[in-house]
């Protein structure tokens, strides 16, 4: 038996129906009032600023439930996979759906490793930056030239199309990512070896040279691909709402990456983890947490690495890193001060009634940044690194867009406030 809608009337002051808008069960979440009707029905339209009460498309791959704190790539916990699975893995599972059997994982596996190298002419546009030029900066340059150099990938409605792209982007960020390093530090690129894993390759062109044989780190290496594990996917956010949007207009999907990393940029978003600890070094002794607060509770400055439009309760992801960033500094030896520190101020934080209130809670960013730092990865990259995993759910958001029959280009309306008409007049 067909499952019975729920639809909503729309009606004026006088009780008079205005329209009937159907509404959509989600499978986990709040269900979806469907008001494509509204305009047609009714004249009006609805004001949503920043998107707080809209869902800008349906899709399967990740869900968030902001009150319990959880997050789900295809349905699996990310605690889980972060214990258990890889970055690749992972990558496959946002892609396809299903996590990949033996067969299929040595087969994307082998197809990831193929495609690392650049087409050397890219090598070229990295001399047109200024050496101080933020990595970031570079990334969008980069990401957005490959556009140039696959003029094969313009027909995306061929399914094949599609996934080779997406490879190509996995494999080459971390690539591009390095050379973005290299260059702000006047060293020459590596190229990638692929006899490597993704994130073993990744430290190789990062801290080799071609002077001295280059040893990673295996624990390095595990806690890089965790760190690539958590920040590959979190729904519609805004930089994987960008690049649906550039997407949703048939452009080319290098390009729609490259919107994606400049969104991702911006410290409210990807570019808190680089904030955080330039926050922590400014604080620099737990003698001035408390100033600190008092400045964030009167709105002088925000607390980088707290509170999330989603999360209403610890972020997960914060969760594993916290733990991660213990084992890491362990496992290296290292003692950082600005850990103590960021712990005692997330205690001090969640105290307080200002943070309870509103509940705001460490987020993604609050400790990557430390295990960065004890890395030995520069603050700069820290958003690169993030941009890095990212693609991963921008490029599986896309794929997942161009199989939806529902999808059209996003355009959305105003609330025009500005001058009505009138006529031109020389001042
Ligand atoms: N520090 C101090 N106050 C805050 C913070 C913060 N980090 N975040 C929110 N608030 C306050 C805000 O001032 C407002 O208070 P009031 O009601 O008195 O005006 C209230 O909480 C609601 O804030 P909002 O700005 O309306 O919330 P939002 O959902 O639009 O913003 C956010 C979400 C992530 C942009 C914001 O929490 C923030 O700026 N956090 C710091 C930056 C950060 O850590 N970003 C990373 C987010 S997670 C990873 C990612 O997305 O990439």
């Amino acid at each position: 038996m067909a499952k019975k809608i729920k639809r909503y009337f729309l009606t004026d002051e006088n009780n008079q129906k205005l329209t009937e808008l159907n509404c959509h069960d989600s499978t986990l979440g709040p269900d979806v009032l469907d008001v494509t009707p509204l305009y047609t029905d009714t004249g009006m339209l609805t004001y949503d600023p920043g998107f707080n009460s809209t869902a800008s498309c349906k899709s399967k791959i990740t869900f968030v439930d902001g009150e319990k704190g959880t997050l789900l790539y295809r349905g699996y916990e990310i605690d889980d996979l972060a214990r258990n699975s890889n970055f690749l893995e992972v990558a496959y599972l946002l892609l396809e759906g299903e996590l990949p059997d033996k067969k299929e994982f040595s087969e994307f596996e082998y197809s990831i490793r193929t495609h690392t190298m650049l087409n050397e002419q890219l090598h070229t546009f990295f001399n047109g930056f200024r050496r101080d030029a933020h990595p970031m900066a570079i990334m969008v340059g980069v990401v957005g030239a490959l556009s140039a150099f696959y003029n094969d990938s313009t027909d995306f409605t061929d399914r094949k199309k599609r996934i080779i792209t997406s490879r190509r982007l996995i494999a080459k960020m971390p690539t591009i990512a390095a050379m973005a390093y290299k260059y702000s530090i006047g060293q020459p690129f590596m190229y990638p070896n692929n006899a490597l894993g993704y994130s073993e390759n990744f430290l190789q062109m990062m801290f080799g040279t071609p002077c001295d044989p280059y040893k990673v780190n295996p624990s390095v290496a595990k806690a890089l691909d965790n760190i690539l594990i958590l920040h590959a996917d979190h729904e519609q956010n805004a930089s994987t709402s960008t690049v649906r949007m550039a997407g949703s207009t048939g452009a080319n999907p290098f390009a729609c990456i490259a919107s994606g990393i400049a969104s991702l940029w911006g410290p409210a978003h990807g570019g808190a983890n680089e904030a955080v600890i330039k926050m922590l070094k400014k604080i620099g002794d737990k003698k001035n947490i408390k100033g600190f607060i008092e400045d964030v509770k009167s709105h002088k400055t925000r607390l980088m690495g707290f509170g999330h439009r989603v999360y209403k309760n610890y972020d997960p992801r914060a969760k594993v890193i916290r733990e991660s960033a213990h084992h890491v500094l362990k496992s290296m030896g290292r003692n950082d001060p600005l850990m103590e520190l960021a712990m005692e101020l997330e205690a001090i934080a969640l105290k307080d009634e200002y943070f309870i209130e509103r509940k705001l809670y460490p987020n993604v960013d609050f400790y990557s940044g430390i295990i960065f730092k004890a890395m030995g990865i520069p603050e700069s990259m820290y958003t690169v690194i993030f941009s890095v995993a990212r693609t991963v759910g921008w490029i599986a958001q896309w794929t997942e867009m161009y199989g939806d029959s529902d999808s059209k280009i996003a355009r959305p309306r105003q609330l025009y406030i500005g001058k009505t008409e009138r006529k031109y007049k020389k001042k």
